[in-house]
């Protein structure tokens, strides 16, 4: 390989990132998330609320919706369903395009939701300016999604507030859906609170659970999802990485976990 050659692959930036990576393995690094989230309200398109390979963005939202449209197509009409921390909204509105009898509320940072009002607006869907962890309404849903909100919130204290909300908002009977990158160890977690604390927690709420899987085999997330590969080579990479997970075991490989409750 030439000199030319490796001066082009190994930027300035793709060594940083090396770097940061290695860091990781040994070293949590905790920062306020709302800011963070705040700022990343004006990266473009999906990048604001995923990463920044919009191609892979897109084959993970065509997985996400295979899980979730059995949940909210199978809703009564006028069912009432929140998407707590619905960034741009991106979600939200797959939601209203899989059931259009739902009543979507939608909550997240400011910031976020004004990017979100311009860009996924829909009649059904009511954004409100909120952080998950104050908010809480007195009508009961049908159904809440998080859809990688809950494992944002670094504070801890903040996180449980919020799922402390979730199960109480919840109708009887409801369900509570997460695909949540949540982990301990110190190279994928944002907030450290593994899948098992979820569980543990919301099973001290009476919550059952009804699924445990997951999605985007972890080391090929980290991979491709903020690389260049386009196309078709992109997709392979990515089928094979679901193809490994699914081998695997779907949960624990997960970067994203799936996990279902159902309060009784
Ligand atoms: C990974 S993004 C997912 C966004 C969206 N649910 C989606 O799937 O496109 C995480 C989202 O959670 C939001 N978030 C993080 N902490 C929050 C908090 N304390 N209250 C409300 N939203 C929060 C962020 O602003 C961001 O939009």
């Amino acid at each position: 390989m030439s000199y030319v050659t490796v001066a082009k692959k190994y930027t300035p930036e793709s060594v940083k990132r090396l770097v940061a990576r290695f860091r990781k393995l040994f070293i949590y690094h905790n920062y306020d998330s709302s800011q963070y989230w705040k700022k990343r309200a004006a990266d473009p398109d999906q990048a604001a609320v995923l990463w920044t390979n919009q191609e892979y963005n897109s084959l993970y939202r065509q997985d996400q919706q295979t899980i979730l449209e059995p949940y909210f197509k199978q809703l009564v009409p006028q069912a009432s369903v929140l998407d707590i921390g619905c960034g741009i909204g991106v979600v939200a509105s797959m939601i209203t395009r899989m059931n259009p009898t739902l009543k979507v509320d939608a909550v997240d940072f400011p910031e976020m939701i004004a990017v979100a009002t311009t860009k996924n607006a829909g009649v059904q869907i009511n954004y409100i300016a909120c952080e998950a962890e104050n908010y809480y309404s007195e009508q009961p849903y049908s159904l809440i999604l998080s859809s990688g909100c809950y494992s944002a919130i670094r504070d801890i204290s903040k996180l449980e507030q919020s799922l402390h909300y979730a199960s109480e908002m919840l109708a009887t009977n409801g369900l509570l859906i997460m695909i949540d990158p949540f982990h301990r160890w110190n190279y994928l977690a944002r907030a450290k609170y593994g899948s098992q604390d979820v569980i543990n927690y919301f099973s001290g709420k009476g919550l059952v659970l009804e699924k445990k899987s997951g999605i985007l085999f972890w080391p090929f997330r980290e991979w491709l999802a903020n690389s260049d590969y386009t196309g078709e080579h992109l997709k392979k990479r990515y089928l094979l990485g679901e193809k490994l997970l699914a081998l695997l075991g779907k949960h624990f490989w997960a970067d994203y976990k799936v996990l279902v409750f159902r309060k009784i």
